[in-house]
């Protein structure tokens, strides 16, 4: 018998996204979320230890003393969301240019006109560690009520060595503190910081020579992001700051062919990324490029939504060439303030037409992928993280097609439950 201290039972349908586990899922493996129907799932100190049909859990889990049991009947049950793509941390907020861009004016007119980036830079250079953290564990929580138990931050409003620092280590401590996992990426290189308007190339020196060996040595980050974009970072440029990271152990990741198609997909395969992020505008050769050197697209239909581009990533084309495709929220303040998981899942599936299988896949496993967390995130396998969802919710279609609303009741984040009928516990 396998001793368990957590029991979720009779699930209408219970998402184990198990089966394949040395890559990413492409194709049409995003639609098989490895149902079970009735199912149940036993946990203990944390991790999952047998995942199954209700009727067999009485054969094989024996509950241990003050063990949990829940009742999952007529609901869903899947792995926690894990959040690829996020600008966690920051001062301040943008809600004036949110009133502008209703006006007509574009996201770059407003970052050149004092806006953007480097007025989310300004706020964050004067915040002490304390306020961050602060206003970036309000997120967290938010997050975690709508399932989000993995998330990974980005640096990237400081644009200086001391902020940049500051930045990563709140991203360290808010991991230590927990609940939520949260994985660092260093973006030193998301804006050209006002002082070095007129010379971006001192910048990037900056970054390659005092930044990245910096945040190398102290530990600090998992990956290297860079904006890579007309006005931002060239392709050559993002490249030799990227091969930079790679040499120092960071591990490359691209926000790549956003507003513009500047053959940043195909630069992405090129250094063999980990992720390119965004790609409204990758065209054909970089999104077949991506798919042969497996490289994962991180989806962001948030963003195109909360600026008004007018256009989504062409996921579609992208799962038909073969790209693992994940989603994210990408929050900020200044490009997609919203911490829902949920709603970027409703997004995919209307905007970019992913069916909300191939969505959930993107949201779980194929996020963890994304972020280096396959092992311990993204399904309900024994081994793994008990990070579990319980939905409000009979089937998981409910999740794409009931939107505006949070049908997470239950969150569990490594065997412990975090949030019950919808309120936070711990
Ligand atoms: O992913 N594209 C660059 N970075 C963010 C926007 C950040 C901001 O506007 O503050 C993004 O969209
Ligand atoms: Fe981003």
């Amino acid at each position: 018998m396998i001793q368990a201290d957590l029991i979720i039972e009779g699930a209408a349908e219970l998402l184990t996204l198990r089966g394949i586990s040395a890559r990413p899922r492409r194709g049409e493996e995003m639609r098989d979320l490895g149902i079970i129907r009735q199912g149940a799932l036993a946990a203990r100190r944390g991790k999952i230890v047998w995942v199954g049909p209700t009727s067999e859990l009485l054969n094989t889990v024996r509950p241990m003393a003050f063990s949990r049991l829940i009742d999952a009947y007529g609901k869903t049950v899947m792995p926690g969301f894990v959040d690829p793509h996020t600008h966690l941390v920051f001062a301040g907020s943008r809600e004036n240019e949110f009133a502008m861009r209703i006006q007509g004016n574009t996201y770059q007119e407003i970052a050149a006109a004092g806006g953007g980036i480097n007025a989310t830079v300004a706020a964050t250079r004067k915040a002490s560690k304390q306020e961050l953290k602060f206003l970036a564990k309000k997120s967290l929580s938010r997050m975690l009520s709508l399932g989000t138990t993995t998330v990974e931050a980005k640096s990237g409003y400081g644009l200086d060595l001391e902020t940049e620092l500051k930045m990563l280590e709140v991203i360290r401590e808010l991991n230590q503190e927990g609940p939520t996992t949260v994985i660092p990426t260093f973006m030193g290189a998301h804006e050209i910081p006002p002082d070095f308007r007129q010379k971006p190339e001192a910048y990037v020196d900056l970054v390659i020579t005092r930044l990245i060996p910096e945040v190398a040595e102290r530990k600090l980050a998992h990956f290297c992001d860079v904006f890579c974009e007309t006005g931002v970072f060239s392709v050559e440029q993002s490249e030799r700051i990227l091969r930079a990271a790679q040499s120092a152990g960071l591990a490359p990741r691209v926000h790549a062919d956003e507003l513009t198609d500047l053959g940043g997909a195909a630069m992405a395969a090129r250094i063999k990324a980990r992720t390119a992020d965004h790609l409204l505008y990758a065209n054909d050769d970089g999104i077949r490029q991506m798919a042969e050197a497996g490289v994962i697209a991180v989806l962001l239909p948030g963003t195109a939504y909360f600026l008004h581009l007018q256009r989504y990533a062409r996921a579609r084309d992208m799962i038909a060439a073969g790209v693992p495709v994940a989603l994210a929220t990408d929050f900020n303040p200044g490009s997609c303030m919203t911490e829902s998981m949920p709603l970027i899942l409703n997004m995919a599936c209307t905007q970019m037409r992913m069916l909300p299988a191939e969505a959930i896949t993107a949201a779980t496993i194929n996020a963890a992928w994304a972020i280096g967390e396959e092992d311990r995130a993204g399904s309900l396998e024994p081994g793994k993280q008990a990070d579990v969802l319980i939905l409000d919710a009979g089937s998981h279609e409910h999740l794409c097609y009931h939107f505006g609303v949070n049908l997470v009741g239950t969150v569990v984040k490594n065997g412990k439950v975090v949030v019950d009928a919808g309120h936070r516990v711990r």
